[in-house]
């Protein structure tokens, strides 16, 4: 109050002097500590304060900036949808300081999904996450426009003709993998009554990652994984955490160790393309770099270098955890469904049985017809899809349809500028009023051509209706599907069929050769991690199935 740069403060002089210092009201008030009194002053805004009427419903929390963080944290789909029950399908929680505003329904999902740019934006909620992970320039590090472009290119490398050569190689990773690991010496052992445990968590992990570097990667980044690679990959994951969601940088080691990894491995790709390019290794593969490298921007710039590796990050990353949870569900699932397992079993017998009743290889174009094994891996989707929280950041303040949510009859609500939204599709996807047994895992839901999960799959798929072109090409919207595991709208997953060869090689070739137990059940998710995983006791029992023939 003495330094004349804050001249406008000494007024508060005079409003402190007026204050009286011994009443018993303020000796009660020393009584009680500072934080009790934040907590009582943030529970009074909330239930005394009038509130602005056009902001959706807030959901009550005790303590300031904190928030919903612990019931969100603990179980996001539970604590939605308790909140659902309470508030409606547009409802706002605190999150660390940050407020989220949550549509849910599949006009919830739309509103969000098929927001526009100017108002929605995926770069500010994930950049401080994604940037240093997979590098500068590529995916939420740029324009939007710019990703659209980036997904133009990569849908190049995800062509039907590379494809056709995934299966086998997909195939046969895991194959090699059960001769030679030790999880499955039982398997080894050539002897039916052997049986084995493995933890699918850990065997769907690294089973993905062989098979996503023998494929997409290519040649170079395989060999890698036996050597330097995985650890890099291992400390570059450690970035992926609920915690880099809340802090983008901490001075802690898992951070250091992240931007060690993104510098070695973005090196490690630059020079294998540099290699490529001067002839030193061979280009001409099925692999995503050789695509990217043929890749120019509508302005006629190539796509240079640095950006071909961080795009090639971004890939690993995206496809890794995904993939290899749902796998590890779909395992979990079959352990605990022998019968189901049968079907998928006898589906592959049915189609691709030899003369001498050993099974050949399914083609490409084969196992796009498998409905059997589509039905587990929807299924498996449909109750734990990966990424259940979506999230953009509002740029300008946004109108919320009536039709979705309005505080009265002619009323709407509007989001500001500056707040989160949040859509979960997971919540319209194990809706009860939607789906018949909505908790339950039965993939046979998906036989029903008329019934309700066909037509949600219509409807995500757009079959009939109106293609959108956001740059990377046509897609049904599907914006206001009730099942969406890979998003909707312009930032849909493209990675969606590579995960169905890759997933569904997987799947048949373990049910093929094992049959599989678990006398624990299939576990609830843990939350603790950014994509939910099955938590423990998971160990899933097998034994080999064919004894000459896999
Ligand atoms: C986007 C799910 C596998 C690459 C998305 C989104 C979802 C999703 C929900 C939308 C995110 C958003 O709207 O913010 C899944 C699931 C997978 C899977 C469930 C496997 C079961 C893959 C794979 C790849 C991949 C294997 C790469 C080969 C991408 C890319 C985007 C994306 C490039 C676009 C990001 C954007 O436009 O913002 N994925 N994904 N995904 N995914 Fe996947």
């Amino acid at each position: 109050t003495s330094d004349p740069l804050f001249n406008g403060w000494q007024g508060f002089d005079d409003v402190y002097r007026l204050i009286p210092t011994s009443t018993p009201a303020l000796s009660f008030l020393a009584l009680i500590n500072i934080p009790t009194v934040v907590i009582l002053l943030n529970v009074l805004r909330q239930l005394v304060l009038p509130r602005n009427p056009s902001l959706p419903p807030e959901v009550f929390h005790w303590i300031p900036f904190v928030g919903s963080a612990v019931g969100y944290g603990t179980d996001p789909i539970n604590f939605l949808t308790t909140c659902q029950k309470k508030h409606g399908n547009v409802f706002t929680f605190v999150l660390l300081g940050r407020k989220m505003t949550v549509a849910l329904s599949s006009k919830g999902n739309n509103f969000i999904f098929g927001g526009k740019v100017a108002n929605l934006s995926a770069e500010d909620a994930y950049t401080h996450m994604s940037t240093p992970i997979f590098g500068k320039d590529v995916v939420f590090d740029c324009p939007n426009e710019k990703l659209m472009e980036q997904k133009r290119f990569i849908k190049v490398g995800l062509s039907t003709e590379n494809f056709r050569a995934y299966v086998g190689m997909v195939e046969d990773e895991v194959l090699d993998y059960m001769n030679r690991d030790p999880k499955f010496l039982s398997y080894q052992a050539k002897d039916a009554a052997s049986w084995g445990q493995f933890d699918p968590v850990t065997v769907l992990a690294e089973m993905t990652i062989l098979t996503a570097t023998r494929t997409l990667q290519g040649n170079e980044v395989r060999s890698g994984m036996d050597k330097t690679f995985a650890a890099l990959f291992a400390d570059l994951d450690g970035g992926l955490t609920p915690l880099n969601f809340m802090f983008a940088n901490l001075p802690l080691e898992s951070y250091r160790k992240r931007d060690r990894a993104q510098k070695k491995l973005s090196d490690f790709y630059v020079n294998i393309i540099k290699a490529r390019r001067s002839g030193q290794t061979n280009n001409d593969e099925t692999d995503m770099i050789a695509a990217l490298m043929t890749q120019s921007y509508r302005s006629g710039t190539v796509v240079p270098d640095h950006e071909i590796a961080h795009i090639m990050i971004a890939l690993l990353m995206a496809g890794q955890h995904t993939s290899s949870t749902t796998g590890s569900w779909a395992m979990l699932h079959l352990a605990a469904n022998p019968d189901v397992a049968d079907t998928v079993y006898q589906e592959q017998i049915a189609k691709f049985s030899n003369p001498d009743g050993s099974l050949r290889s399914p083609t490409y174009d084969e196992l796009r017809n498998l409905p059997v094994l589509d039905s587990v891996i929807r299924e498996t989707l449909r109750l734990h899809p990966p990424i259940h929280n979506i999230m953009r950041k509002v740029r300008a303040d946004l109108v919320v349809p009536p039709s979705l949510a309005s505080p009265s009859k002619d009323g709407y609500y509007i989001v500001p500028k500056g707040y989160f939204v949040l859509a979960s599709p997971v919540v319209s996807q194990v809706d009860p009023d939607l789906w018949y047994n909505a908790s339950k895992w039965e993939p046979s839901r998906w036989n029903d051509s008329e019934g309700q999960a066909q037509k949600a799959f219509r409807q995500y798929t757009d079959e009939n209706g109106e293609k959108f072109d956001y740059g990377f090409g046509a897609v049904g919207k599907g914006t206001e599907s009730p099942y969406q595991p890979f998003g909707a709208g312009r930032h849909r997953c493209i990675g969606e069929q590579f995960a169905y060869l890759q997933l569904g090689t997987l799947v048949v070739t373990m049910v093929r050769s094992l049959e599989m137990e678990i006398a624990s059940g299939v576990p609830k998710p843990s939350f603790h991690t950014l994509i939910p995983t099955p938590k423990q006791p998971r160990m899933i029992s097998y034994h080999r199935r064919q004894l000459d023939k896999a």
